[in-house]
């Protein structure tokens, strides 16, 4: 079967818009501000908390950033007037990082302003290596503006661990993956069991030194490990959080809330879901079966 995966995954790109999107409406919210709310109502019912993801990265042009910027502070109000209990989460590259790092600075200078009104949090999403540094920089300048503004640390990337001692000194907030991006052995672990290693020493480095953690995984071997660094340190709830992917570890994550801890899922809506679905559905280990399924229901 793993085999058969191997193939479907190498194919995705072939498979038309339509069928992806019917097979993966369960990771994103939708298309609209209005459904992806619904979402974090619904979310919000089951004890979950949310971080909302304007999906879109990578712009080609400079003005694509403002409609961005504006849905993101869109959602801001609209989180407040409702009394949901969500944050927002931002790729930098979709503010225009990789084209105009002074005016990606602005923009996001600008979302930050939308949750300072709403005295709301906003989470960096972490991209690929080639923006991690101006990434790292652009949240620590930031970060003296505004100090409900979070950092997301991948533990695949050999230089975590130093960036998590930055991260310390500022007492961050930090989510921590295990990264998403295809990135060379010389800078980032392959092993399955190295990257476990690197997430779980990072974990443990930042809870011990005081940070609010967001433990972003659905791998139950992580979780439990988390779990034992939790209970070694005798930290309370208030000092971290599990964050789940929409769509994903239904069973873990309800596990979890009943067991008391805070969790918060990531909810992702707008125009631009086809790379992120992509994306989750190479990670998806039943992802033949799901395209397989999404062919023959179209027929
Ligand atoms: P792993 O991939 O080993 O999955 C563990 C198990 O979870 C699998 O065996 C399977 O059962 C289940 N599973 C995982 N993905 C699934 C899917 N798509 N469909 C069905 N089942 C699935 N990355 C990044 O580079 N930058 C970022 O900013 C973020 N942000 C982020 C936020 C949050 C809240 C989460 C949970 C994840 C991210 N990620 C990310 C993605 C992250 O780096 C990683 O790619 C995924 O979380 C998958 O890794 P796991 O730790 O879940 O382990």
């Amino acid at each position: 079967m793993k085999a058969v995966n191997a193939l479907v995954v190498r194919a995705l790109p072939l498979v038309p818009k339509g069928i992806v999107k019917r097979i993966a409406h369960r990771y994103v919210a939708g298309e609209t501000l209005e459904q992806a709310l619904a979402t974090v109502a619904r979310l919000n019912a089951e004890h979950c908390m949310a971080t909302l993801d304007v999906l879109g990265e990578d712009v080609t042009r400079r003005d694509e950033t403002d409609e961005t910027v504006e849905e993101y502070r869109r959602a801001l109000a609209a989180i407040a007037l409702r009394g949901l209990d969500s944050n927002v989460s931002v790729k930098l590259t979709a503010l225009g990082l990789k084209l105009d790092p002074v005016q990606c600075r602005r923009q996001f200078a600008r979302i930050v302003e939308g949750a300072r009104a709403h005295g709301n949090f906003v989470r960096i999403d972490m991209e690929d290596s080639s923006v991690t540094e101006e990434t790292i920089r652009i949240f620590l300048e930031s970060r003296e503006r505004y100090e409900k503004v979070g950092l997301v640390l991948q533990a695949y990337l050999k230089r975590s661990l130093e960036d998590a001692h930055r991260a310390t000194r500022v007492r961050a907030n930090v989510r921590v993956c295990k990264g998403i991006y295809v990135e060379l052995p010389e800078i980032a672990y392959q092993d399955r069991q190295e990257i476990r290693d690197s997430y779980a020493a990072l974990v443990e480095l930042l809870l011990g030194e005081g940070c609010y953690v967001g433990i972003a995984t659905h791998d139950e071997t992580l979780v439990e490990r988390a779990l034992a660094t939790i209970s070694r340190l005798s930290l309370p709830r208030e000092a971290y959080e599990f964050q789940m992917l929409l769509g994903v570890a239904g069973d873990l994550r309800r596990r979890l809330v009943a067991d008391g801890h805070r969790l918060r899922v990531y909810v992702p809506y707008g125009e631009s879901w086809h790379a992120y679905s992509v994306r989750r559905l190479k990670e998806n280990p039943a992802i033949a079966g799901h395209v397989l399924k999404g062919i023959f229901a179209r027929q």
